[in-house]
Parts: C-alpha cells; structure tokens; sequence
C-alpha cells in the first residue's frame, strides 16, 4: 500500500461465526486488511475460504446462522459495526457498491436495467425523476453498454452475461460508491468477456478514484487489477504483500500452492499440480495452523498457530517456517 493515502476500510480481526447443528463454524477467523483510497485490494484463496462471508459482513448482510462476533469494520474511521440499521441501509448501494458473481440473481426481473439505475440515483443522490433518467443514461453508456437509450427500458434477462454484469456495474456506479466490493465479478463469464469486464473495472477505478476489493480464486485476475493482495485460507489471512511481491517472492506454503496450480501460460507443458485434499469445512478446522494437514513443510511447531508477521517492509506471513 502506498504512502500518503488515507486508508478507506479498515478490517480489524474479524470474526463471523456460523452456529450450525454441527457447531460452532467459524468461517472468518480474526481477518485484518487496510484498504485505502483509491486501491485495489484482492482477497484470494480456494472455495470455502470466508471471502463471501468477509464481504457480507463489511455490508452486515451475513445470512442466519451467521453472526460477527468480533473485530471491527472502519469505513472512513466509522466502525460500521455500530452503526443504526438506517446508516448501513444509505451506505450499501450508497458510498459502498456491490457486484457480485452471479448478476442475474441481483437484478430486478420486472424493472427495466435503467430504471434500476435511476433508482439508485433517486434514492441515494436525490436526483428528481428525469435528471435521474438522463443520468441512468450516462451510466449506462460509461459501462459499455451499447446504444444506452435502448437498452434503458430493456428486462435483465435479454440481455447476455456479459451485459449483465454491465448493467449491475452500472447500478453500483450510480451510487458514486467509494468502495466497491466485487465477488468474483468475472468468474461465471467466457474468457473474452472477463478481459472486458476487467478493463471495465479498471478505467472506472481510474475515471472515479474509487476503491475495490476485489474477490477472487483467480491470481490471474489479481495480477490484472491489484495494488495489494490478501491470501485467505480456512477464514485467515495467511499473507498480505503489494501484488509485485506476492508475485514475486511468494512465502506461505498456501499462497506457493496456489501459484504451483496455476496452468503456466507461457509454457503450456508444464504440468501444474493442485493443492492436494480441499479447504476442510469450518466446523472441521484442525488446531494450530489450518493448514496443516496439506502442507507439504509441517512440522511439530505448527500445531501451535502461527502469527502473522513481517518478513521485509508490507509482506506479511503466518507461518512458522518462513
Ligand atoms: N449460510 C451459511 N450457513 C452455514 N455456513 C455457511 C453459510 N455461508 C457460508 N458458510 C460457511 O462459511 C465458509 C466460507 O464461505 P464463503 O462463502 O465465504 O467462501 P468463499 O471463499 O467465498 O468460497 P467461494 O470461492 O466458493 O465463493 C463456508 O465453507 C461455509 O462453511
Ligand atoms: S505453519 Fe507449518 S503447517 Fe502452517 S503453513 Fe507454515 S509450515 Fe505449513
Ligand atoms: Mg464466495
């Protein structure tokens, strides 16, 4: 994270329990990032994480059982942990905007994508009805949405995923969000859209200043678009570092394994492995180091869980071995 800039979000040891018949589930663990203005902050890691529940619980939308049971979430200083229902309410959609993977179960299937964007504009910047209209336009126009009159009074479900996701993109904007949260914004599209849908997010973050954190398992995506990148695994953060160092010099065994996975581009022989065995469910995290069970260095020590250290200016690691 660079010097000089304010710092936006702040996530200060996190904790969002689920209370399940099978116990406690404690799918994000004590997580802490800064992110500031302007930046964009990828948080990665395999299925089952806690990134989803991370991003729920800045917006306070985690889904029963759920329930953050600890930490703080500073948004401009504010925590939004006490913040009145009300004050979350103006914010989401608001000063925070949010996409999310799957667009079509975000947008409204009986309102037109404009009106769903003029909505926002009415209720968040009190824009009057045809300011609001002619403005819809605009944002409709700015997230390449072609022939954006038309398309103002067309339902979600003609249009393609890619569009799609323009469209939710577009509401989001209309807040004039200064944080958005994107959940694997590109995951369910073809490889062309994601690359436009990127470049997308990127001109935007330029044209506005906003902040992204940006929510993926693909380290292809964060080497687009990340200044900075937090590894999560089994609801903790295992390594923070500018994107340039974690993909240079990266430390944790996880984070080493998730590179080792990834297909080489360059050179399409090479046999890439996956991590062996999978993230175990919350309720079935093994003391000490989660990660444990899969890491190929374990040793006796790291049945005691390890603390997140620096390793060189902004890289942090928690591992004993590193
Ligand atoms: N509604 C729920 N009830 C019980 N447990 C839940 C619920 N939602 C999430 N969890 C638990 O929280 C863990 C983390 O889920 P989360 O959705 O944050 O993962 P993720 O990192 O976003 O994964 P993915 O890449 O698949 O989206 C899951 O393993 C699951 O056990
Ligand atoms: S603490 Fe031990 S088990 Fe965990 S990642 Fe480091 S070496 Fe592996
Ligand atoms: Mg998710």
């Amino acid at each position: 994270m660079s010097l000089g800039r304010a710092v936006l979000l702040r996530v200060q040891g996190l904790a969002t329990h689920f209370l399940t018949g099978e116990g406690v589930a404690p799918a994000v663990d004590g997580v802490s990032f800064d992110l500031d203005d302007g930046q964009v902050l990828g948080l990665v890691g395999e299925s089952g994480c806690g990134k989803s529940v991370t991003a729920l619980s800045i917006l306070r939308l985690v889904p029963s059982p759920g329930r953050i049971v600890g930490g703080k979430i500073l948004f401009r200083e504010r925590n939004l942990l006490d913040l009145p229902e009300e004050e979350m309410r103006r914010l989401r959609g608001g000063s925070i905007g949010m996409v999310f993977q799957e667009p079509a179960a975000c947008l409204n299937p009986v309102l037109t994508i404009g009106s769903q964007v003029a909505e926002v504009l009415e209720v968040h910047r009190r824009l009057p009805g045809r300011e609001a209209r002619r403005e819809a336009v605009e944002c409709l126009q700015r997230v390449g949405i072609p022939d954006p009159e038309m398309r103002y009074g067309e339902y979600a479900h003609r249009l393609s995923g890619g569009m799609k996701q323009r469209a939710m993109i577009a509401i989001a904007l209309a807040g004039k969000p200064s944080l958005l949260l994107a959940d694997e914004p590109t995951t369910a599209l073809d490889v062309t859209i994601q690359a436009q849908i990127l470049d997308l997010l990127r001109r935007l973050r330029e044209e506005t200043g906003m902040a992204i954190l940006l929510i993926t398992h693909n380290l292809g995506v964060v080497a687009e678009l990340a200044d900075s990148v937090a590894v999560l695994y089994a609801g903790k953060v295992v390594e923070r570092a500018p994107v340039a160092t974690l993909f240079a010099r990266p430390a944790h065994p996880y984070t080493v394994g998730l590179f080792r996975s990834l297909p080489d581009l360059q050179d399409p022989g090479k046999r890439f492995e996956p991590i062996p065995g999978s993230v175990p469910p919350p309720t079935r995290f093994p003391m000490g180091c989660r990660f444990r069970d899969r890491c190929p260095i374990a040793a006796e020590v790291c049945a005691e869980e390890p603390r997140l250290r620096e390793i060189e200016p902004g890289h942090l690691v928690a591992c004993h071995k590193v």
